[in-house]
C-alpha cells in the first residue's frame, strides 16, 4: 500500500522528497527584502510603527482586545515589576462574520463596543490585537486590506478599523486610545518583553493556529518604503507569510484553493495552518477515492463529505476508532482506516517542513544569531502549532530547523508564553 500511496502523491506533485528547500528558503528572503523596498513581492511586509524596547509601565491597567480567526477575547492586563502579567477579566465570544454568516460593518462595531462594555471603565487605552492582514498607519490605526480565515465582513475591507472602533465607542461616551497590532508582532513583544535572562540579538514571533504568520524585527534603514524613519532605529514588521507564493502547488493544492472564498490568495496559509489542512485533506481523499483507493461505501461517504475540520482529520490520524467528528460516522474497513492515515499523514509532514522554513527565512532575514551568546529569540503561538498530533508536527519541525538553521551555525532559541497574542497587545497599548 505504501508504493501505491506515494505513487499516487508523487502523481499529484505532493511527494515532501521534492521539496527544495534551499530553493525556497532563498525564495522566502529575497520576497522579503522585495517587501521592504516596496517592490513587488508576495509579502506584503508591513511596518507595524512599534519599537521593542520601550519600559512597560508598572502597576497600569491596560484593556485588551483580541480578534482572532475564531474567538474574540477582551480582558485587562497589568505588569509587575518584574515584567509579570496579570490577566482580569477576560472573556471569550465568538468572532463576527465566522461561523458561515457575513456581518456588516455596523454590527461587527455593535459587537465591539458589547463585548467591550464590562470593562471600559478599567484602563483608558486599549491593546487591539488585530490578526489579519492591515496596514499600520504610524499612530497605530489599522487598513483592513483583506479578510483571511474565511471571515465575512466585507463592508470593512479598506476601513481603518481603530477609527471605526474609536467612533463606535465615542458615540456610547466612552473616549479611548486604541494601538492596533497584528498578533504575531504581539506575539514578538511577548517574548521580549517575557523577563527572561537571556540577552536575544533579535526577535521573531510566530503563529501557526487557524492562520499563520510570521514578524520580526527590521532595522528602519532596511525599511526603504516607508521613507523618513529615523536610519538608527528599528521596528517589527508583519511579514503576511501565510500569502508567499514560493512553493509550487500540487494538484490537492488547486483544487482546495478553488472552493475557497478567496483562490489565489494566501496559498501558503492554505497548505500548513488550521482552517485549511482538514479541508486540503479531504481532498486528498476524495481523488484518491476517485481512483478506487477506498471500498465502495467509504468512497461513496467520503465523496458526499463537503467539510473535514482539521481536529477531526488530526483526530483520526492519531487514533481512527475514536468515536468523535466527520469520519467517526463513516463506514471503513481497517483498509480505508490505513489509507486515510497514510494518504494524510503526508499534509502534517510537508506543514511541518514549510513551517520549518518560514521560520528559518525569518531568521535568517533578522541577520542576527551567529554568536552563541545571544541567539534570535522566536516566540510560537497558535493550536495547530501545539496541539497537532500527527507526525509529531511540533517536534518535526523543532528537528527541521535544526538542520536548517543548525547547518549554517545560527544559534536560537524557541520560546512559548501562554497568552502571548494578548500579552503583547498589553504591552503595545502600555507602550505607544
Ligand atoms: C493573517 C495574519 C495573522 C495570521 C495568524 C493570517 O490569516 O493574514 O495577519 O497574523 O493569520 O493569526
Amino acid at each position: 500500500m505504501r508504493d501505491t500511496v506515494a505513487d499516487f502523491l508523487g502523481k499529484n506533485d505532493f511527494s515532501i522528497q521534492t521539496i527544495e528547500v534551499d530553493a525556497i528558503l532563498d525564495h522566502f528572503q529575497r520576497d522579503m527584502t522585495a517587501g521592504l523596498r516596496g517592490e513587488p513581492a508576495s509579502l506584503a511586509m508591513i511596518p507595524a510603527y512599534i519599537g521593542i524596547d520601550h519600559p512597560v509601565p508598572v502597576g497600569k491597567p491596560v484593556i485588551v482586545l483580541d480578534a482572532g480567526g475564531t474567538n474574540l477575547r477582551t480582558a485587562v492586563l497589568t505588569f509587575d515589576a518584574a515584567g509579570k502579567p496579570t490577566i482580569g477579566k477576560f472573556s471569550k465570544f465568538a468572532m463576527p462574520g465566522t461561523q458561515g454568516t457575513r456581518a456588516t460593518a455596523r454590527m461587527f462595531y455593535d459587537a465591539l463596543t458589547a463585548f467591550l462594555a464590562p470593562v471600559l471603565a478599567e484602563a483608558r487605552s486599549i491593546g487591539f490585537c488585530f490578526s489579519y492582514p492591515a496596514d499600520i498607519t504610524p499612530d497605530c490605526d489599522a487598513r483592513l486590506i483583506r479578510w483571511t480565515k474565511q471571515v465575512d465582513i466585507p463592508e470593512l475591507v479598506g476601513a481603518m478599523v481603530g477609527g471605526g472602533l474609536r467612533d463606535a465607542l465615542a458615540e456610547r461616551g466612552y473616549h479611548v486610545d486604541i494601538t492596533i497590532l497584528n498578533d504575531t508582532v504581539a506575539t514578538l513583544l511577548a517574548g521580549k518583553s517575557s523577563g527572561l535572562l537571556r540577552r536575544y540579538s533579535n526577535y521573531v514571533g510566530f503563529i501557526l493556529g487557524t492562520g499563520t504568520n510570521t514578524a520580526y524585527v527590521a532595522r528602519n534603514a532596511d525599511i526603504r518604503k516607508a521613507p523618513g524613519l529615523d536610519p538608527a532605529g528599528a521596528m517589527a514588521i508583519n511579514v503576511e507569510s501565510g500569502n508567499f507564493n514560493g512553493v509550487p502547488l500540487s494538484t490537492f493544492d488547486r483544487l482546495f484553493d478553488a472552493t475557497t472564498a478567496d483562490p489565489g490568495v494566501g496559498t501558503f496559509e492554505k497548505k500548513i495552518s488550521g482552517a485549511y489542512i482538514g479541508g486540503l485533506g479531504l481532498v486528498v481523499l476524495q481523488c484518491a477515492a476517485r481512483e478506487g483507493f477506498f471500498s465502495k461505501a467509504a468512497a461513496d461517504e467520503l465523496l458526499a463529505c463537503d467539510n473535514l475540520p482539521n481536529k477531526d482529520l488530526d483526530d483520526f490520524c492519531d487514533n481512527p476508532f475514536i468515536p468523535t467528528g466527520v469520519l467517526s460516522d463513516m463506514s471503513f474497513t481497517d483498509d480505508d482506516r490505513r489509507l486515510i492515515m497514510e494518504l494524510c499523514t503526508p499534509v502534517y509532514e510537508r506543514a511541518a517542513l514549510l513551517t520549518a522554513i518560514n521560520i528559518s527565512a525569518a531568521v535568517l532575514q533578522t541577520g542576527s544569531g551567529e554568536d552563541p551568546l545571544h541567539p534570535v529569540c522566536v516566540t510560537i503561538d497558535g493550536s495547530t502549532y501545539y496541539r497537532t498530533k500527527t507526525a509529531h508536527l511540533k517536534s518535526r519541525v523543532e528537528s527541521h530547523l535544526r538542520d536548517i538553521l543548525g547547518s549554517r551555525n545560527i544559534h536560537y532559541e524557541l520560546i512559548n508564553i501562554d497568552d502571548a497574542p494578548m500579552i503583547g497587545a498589553a504591552v503595545a497599548g502600555l507602550t505607544r
